[in-house]
């Protein structure tokens, strides 16, 4: 009798974990939920070129497009945490390459390893060895790069530029002048959108890159240049003088906004990441016609460089599908039908270079040749804590324009979080 009950005890503990198992992992259904923040011309198109390959594919999974609009993931990163800490991860999200990454998401233990996945596909060879590098901790590679996106980029209204006979500012001695002429004109010289306080972040990372010379910018992550610095005071004020001439609805506009004061002629320029490059282009506008490019003042010869990159969250309840996503993600011709639209180049060394246009074609030349240096703004170059603080700092800044202070706040944040 006493046997009996210790068996049936057995087989209903057996089936109630076969159940629990069954509930939680959800791998026998057929979903795949991509969470992003790409809600935005452009992006949105982009990552509906990669969904319609992998629909080809994959004709029975239902797609579930799960973004959380506000751009550089100003609102999706803090809900994916909440997801993440909650147990409830996607089957897999967008995440930036480097810092944001490695000293976040990896560091918490949250990610599968994906070497397997690029041994299967040859990735090894086609992916550069920096690009892996920054994917990877302890030789284990933690996520699948789409693109390379370049945020220093300065964006100009080509007919308001020829209309006053203006050139493009190479230098920011050269951005000031052309701001003058402009703003003596009527016209708002920069278009900013910083309502999401990293388009502020992405400016001043940018006045600092072209005050600083990268070699010094890249030491302000390593902790060898300080941030309260004269260097670094310099370039503060040069961003108060910058903001200056911006548009005085600037908190209340997104990046997208901003750019599109500049295709309405309401401001001549903007300084922002590539993705801008989309937007015009889905905006219908004609790239080297309509509006032209320049690296951001101060920055000819360095290229500010983020990845987009997917990852596999351990746990993630459809598994095997996420990983056919990665696959796609991966892909030649995931990535060759993507960045085209995206307004980036892939990360892969092998693109059909016939697919890309004329600004994009320089983006490549320029990754090929110029000095990498790491985005603040966009998890390449620092962890989410430490990005998330510059932000802070950054938000009362931009009221208070107190260059003593923030420069004290920033070197109080670098001694605590930089990257030794
Ligand atoms: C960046 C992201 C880009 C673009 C941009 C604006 O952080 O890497 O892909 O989406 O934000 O949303």
């Amino acid at each position: 009798m006493r046997k009996m009950l210790g068996l049936v005890l057995l087989c209903g503990l057996l089936v109630l974990t076969l159940a629990f198992y069954a509930c939680g992992s959800k791998q026998g259904e057929k979903k795949l939920e991509v969470f992003s923040w790409w809600t935005a011309g452009g992006e949105a198109e982009g990552l509906e070129a990669m969904r319609k390959i992998f629909i080809n594919q994959n004709p029975d999974v239902e797609f579930i497009n799960a973004t959380v609009a506000g751009g550089a993931g100003s609102n999706a990163q803090a809900v994916l945490a909440t997801r993440m800490q909650g147990g409830s991860p996607p089957d897999t999200f967008q995440v930036h390459a480097g810092l944001e990454l490695i000293g976040s998401w990896v560091v918490a233990g949250a990610m599968e390893p994906l070497n397997f996945l690029f041994e299967e596909n040859d990735w090894m060879s086609v992916y550069p060895q920096g690009v892996i590098e920054i994917i990877s901790q302890d030789h284990k590679i933690y996520s699948v790069p789409v693109n390379i996106h370049r945020s220093n980029v300065l964006w100009y209204n080509k007919a308001i530029f020829n209309k006053f006979g203006l050139d493009p500012p190479e230098t920011l001695d050269d951005f000031f002048t052309v701001a003058e002429v402009l703003a003596d004109e009527g016209i708002t010289p920069l278009a900013l959108g910083d309502n999401g306080i990293w388009a502020a972040t992405h400016l001043f990372e940018n006045i600092l890159l072209g005050a600083l010379g990268p070699e010094k910018y890249k030491g302000l992550w390593t902790g060898k240049v300080k941030w309260d610095s004269a260097d670094v005071k310099a370039a503060l004020k040069t961003f108060v003088k910058v903001l200056g001439y911006v548009n005085t609805d600037h908190a209340a506009l997104s990046w997208d906004g901003a750019a599109q004061y500049v295709i309405d002629g309401k401001c001549a320029m903007t300084v922002m990441g590539d993705w801008a490059h989309g937007y015009f282009k889905a905006k219908g506008l004609k790239p080297g016609v309509d509006y032209g490019w320049m690296p951001s003042p101060g920055t000819i010869g360095a290229f500010n460089m983020l990845s987009d990159s997917f990852g596999l969250p351990k746990n993630a309840p459809h598994r095997k599908i996420a990983i056919k996503w990665l696959t796609v993600c991966g892909s030649k011709a995931g990535q060759d039908a993507f960045n085209p639209i995206k307004g980036s180049i892939p990360a892969r060394t092998d693109a059909d270079r016939n697919l890309y246009d004329a600004y994009l074609l320089s983006a490549m030349n320029d990754f090929s040749s110029d000095t990498i240096v790491p985005s603040c703004a966009h998890g390449a170059a620092a962890a989410q804590s430490w990005v998330t603080k510059i932000h802070d700092v950054m938000s009362i800044f931009v009221a208070e324009k107190d260059v003593e202070k923030a420069a004290r706040e920033f070197q109080a944040a670098a001694s605590r979080f930089a990257n030794k």
